[in-house]
């Protein structure tokens, strides 16, 4: 199948160089990063395995078409004019959903129908429809987003969001975006032979992406994608793509991963959670204060996403949270942390000015992740006395 697609990886702002990563490691070399999204042109192959695999994108997108649109008449004649019928097959369903920044055309609403209405008459011209369209088939979300009046027609080909992995069948208060968890593993230099520790867990987010990169699980492999249903996808394409992910997925790697929180509820739903990810008791876990961690082996990776005191009353607990581990950490030079936080006085506090920072959002709040690099161990990580903590 050689029909050429270009594809469109969102991200989260300050993601899109790991998103970038992240699509070259899957042998597409003809990428663009740009703000909050990679283009990229591949193989339509390309659409089963970008969804599958990318870890930290938002979602993917079938590039349509774009053009400049100042009038709603260019808008309508420069969508009819694409080759809509390539993809959308005769009783398709096709929303179109809107954005539109900075552009002449600023009604959302009208630019919504104005497209649907192009696609409409383009559709019943190519396929030889004469009544209204049944829409009553495949799933395709149109996108028509203008910034700076260019117009960009896209098709979301993943559906829901690719955070959702179908394994979080519980969560706490504040849990990390999965993408962003997997983001967060794969900036670090952790390697699957080494120690991995979140004692801030939570709902375990961190430690099961961490599981799910250790042992090379596709992050799609428990979902469902919108473009399964696509008739211009062979059955075929899917099918290779599936197999590939179970073919590469190494169950046999030991992991050392341990993830504990204060709370005692949020420990079950973590375990939960990685039962329905498919790691069974590869994890583990533990009901324990932040304060009561003692790494007993020479080196490791720290991830954490601790509190960070924005509400009321909780601000000089955390405070004393982050001195309490920056003291802890100090006797384990060989330890590699990283912190994900908003709080600006986190180095103050932890003791010590991190070897590297990075602007990251979570959410809308603005955080930085702080990362302090490990000393070389004197020895080889030690993998065969099990997790002493
Ligand atoms: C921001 S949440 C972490 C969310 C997690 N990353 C997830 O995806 O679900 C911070 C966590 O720190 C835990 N926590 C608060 N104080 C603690 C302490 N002293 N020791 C250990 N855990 C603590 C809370 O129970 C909460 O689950």
């Amino acid at each position: 199948m050689s029909k050429k697609v270009t594809l469109i990886a969102t991200a989260a702002m300050g993601l899109e160089a790991i998103v970038g990563k992240e699509v070259k490691a899957l042998g597409y070399e003809d990428i663009q990063i740009e703000n909050g999204r990679v283009v990229f042109e591949a193989d339509v192959s390309a659409i089963p395995r970008a969804n599958l695999w990318l870890r930290t994108a938002d979602r993917v997108k079938l590039l349509v078409g774009k053009f400049k649109a100042t009038s709603f008449d260019e808008l309508f004649e420069n969508t009819k004019a694409l080759p809509w019928e390539t993809f959308i097959e005769e009783d398709g369903e096709f929303p179109v959903v809107g954005k539109s920044v900075k552009s002449k055309l600023y009604s959302v609403p009208d630019c919504q129908s104005i497209v649907k209405k192009a696609i409409v008459e383009r559709l019943k011209v190519k396929h030889g429809i004469d009544s209204w369209l049944k829409e009553t088939g495949a799933f395709y979300r149109v996108e028509v987003a203008i910034h700076k009046d260019e117009a960009l027609l896209t098709i979301d080909t993943s559906g829901s969001g690719l955070h959702k992995r179908g394994y979080r069948v519980g969560q706490g208060e504040a849990p990390l975006k999965e993408t962003l968890a997997a983001a967060l593993v794969q900036i670090t230099n952790w390697t699957p032979d080494q120690p991995f520790v979140d004692p801030f867990c939570g709902s375990g987010t961190i430690a099961i992406e961490a599981a799910l990169i250790g042992q090379n699980i596709a992050p799609g492999f428990n979902r469902e994608f919108a473009s399964e249903n696509w008739s211009f996808i062979p059955q075929k394409v899917w099918d290779d793509a599936f197999q590939e992910a179970e073919d590469s997925a190494n169950y046999d790697q030991p992991l050392q991963i341990f993830g504990s929180d204060i709370d005692p509820d949020l420990i079950e739903i973590a375990k939960k959670n990685a039962m329905e990810a498919g790691l069974g008791e590869l994890i583990t876990w533990k009901q324990m204060q932040m304060s009561d961690f003692k790494p007993k082996q020479e080196n490791g990776y720290l991830v954490s996403n601790p509190p960070y005191g924005e509400r009321m009353g909780e601000r000089e607990e955390v405070e004393e949270m982050y001195r309490n581990l920056g003291t802890i950490m100090r006797d384990h030079p060989s330890w590699s942390v990283y912190i994900l936080t908003s709080h600006e006085g986190f180095e103050k506090l932890y003791g010590k000015p991190a070897t590297k920072k990075r602007k990251l959002f979570n959410g809308f709040i603005k955080t930085d992740y702080y990362q302090y690099f490990g000393r070389k161990p004197k020895s080889k990580p030690d993998n065969g006395k099990g997790f002493g903590f």
